[in-house]
């Protein structure tokens, strides 16, 4: 029997190569005057927004462009965010980049609608009023955060990362167009790549899973084990950029909806402590988190195999360690590095990380408990 779940309704997603040129319209339908287009520093160098511009300038003129979004934003630079909608006198968001510029846009468009202090909303559900008129545009095929009702921040007193859930959040429309992939660094388009993976693979493993998360997340399984190598070898082959792309986009929306696992809880700690990109991280320990979450997950894993195996290979066994072992070559395939020592991180720091990792939300929705231990040892694991 099929238990009773909610789907809530994200964004409006219009998806395809070229469609970035369709921002200015969106807007326009939006009612958006003069809008805030928040970017990450470099894109509009590298031409991203070029087509975006156009198609502001088109239809809504005298749009006021921040491009000082930062990676894994501070609550400091979401304050100067805040500070630059409002003394422009911006009426609706435009945030194109990834995870870091769109979670910049929806926690200041929390602030603005709502006011006071952004840790007041930290947690579930605290935000009574919408976010202004907002259109997101990813261009890391990576966060899902396009289609996501979350915002994660770093605090910068508290030093550590908090998020924001709540529907309030959500995007009006999310572009999806493929073709901004094309300048992404091989690193980061193979970080980015893995932290979809992970939330595919979380979303499905989450004790919030349903039939319809788990259909977003097995056809984004299927679309990163097809495309994954040949993407990250050429971000400009529309052929692979567009699954990937797609992926990301139907990984987001699908760990909205169920939470996600821990290997987000054993990142976090890991970008605390050291730093370092938050989709690599992911990448390092997605198959030791399988192999822990393998007494509940045998099932599931055994049908995702097929998925995962190297297009044009063997083949392999359908069975679960297959799964696991083909997350695990795709991973050094792209690049990710091996260990967690390879990114810097320390053994001496590993009982306070893991201390931090067993308190993570992410606990409550992994398919199997994990306490200190657990993470401890799959830290140890990975130490290489
Ligand atoms: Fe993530």
């Amino acid at each position: 029997m099929i238990k009773p779940f909610q789907i809530a309704s994200g964004p409006r997603v219009r998806f395809g190569s070229g469609e970035a040129a369709f921002v200015g319209e969106e807007a326009a339908a939006l009612g958006m005057k003069h809008p805030m287009l928040l970017t990450d520093p470099g894109l509009s160098a590298a031409g991203v927004l070029t087509p975006i511009v156009e198609g502001l300038e088109n239809t809504v003129p005298g749009h006021h462009l921040f491009e000082q979004a930062e990676t894994n934003p501070s609550d400091e630079s979401i304050l100067r965010a805040r500070e630059f909608y409002e003394s422009n006198d911006c009426g609706g968001m435009v945030a194109v980049g990834g995870g870091s510029a769109i979670d910049t846009a929806k926690a200041m468009g929390i602030l603005v609608t709502n006011g006071g202090k952004l840790s007041d909303y930290y947690g579930a559900d605290k935000p009574a009023n919408r976010v202004p008129p907002f259109i997101t545009v990813p261009t890391t095929a990576g966060t899902g955060s396009e289609v996501t009702r979350a915002s994660i921040v770093t605090d910068v007193v508290r030093q550590s990362k908090a998020s924001i859930h709540s529907d309030t959040l959500y995007a009006d429309v999310a572009v999806v167009d493929p073709s901004l992939l094309a300048t992404l660094p091989r690193r980061f388009a193979a970080g980015a790549l893995m932290d979809a993976l992970t939330h595919a693979i979380e979303s499905i493993g989450s004790l919030q899973s349903n039939p319809w998360t788990e259909a977003l997340s097995m056809q984004a399984i299927a679309l990163i084990g097809r495309n994954a190598r040949a993407f990250v070898d050429n971000p400009t082959d529309l052929a692979a950029a567009g699954p990937i792309a797609l992926a990301a986009t139907l990984a987001g929306a699908s760990f909205t909806n169920t939470g996600l696992g821990i290997v987000h809880g054993l990142t976090h700690p890991v970008f605390n402590f050291f730093g370092g990109h938050h989709g690599t991280t992911n990448g390092i320990l997605l198959a030791a988190v399988m192999t822990f979450n393998l007494p509940a997950m045998r099932e599931t894993y055994t049908r995702m195999a097929p998925l995962l195996a190297e297009p044009g290979g063997p083949g392999g066994s359908a069975s679960a360690e297959a799964a696991i072992e083909s997350v695990r070559a795709i991973a050094h395939d792209i690049g990710i590095p091996p260990s967690l020592s390879a990114i810097g991180v320390k053994e001496e720091y590993l009982d306070r990380m893991a201390i931090d990792a067993a308190k993570s939300a992410t606990v409550q929705t992994n398919p199997l408990p994990a306490d200190e231990k657990d993470m401890k040892k799959i830290y140890m694991e990975l130490m290489g």
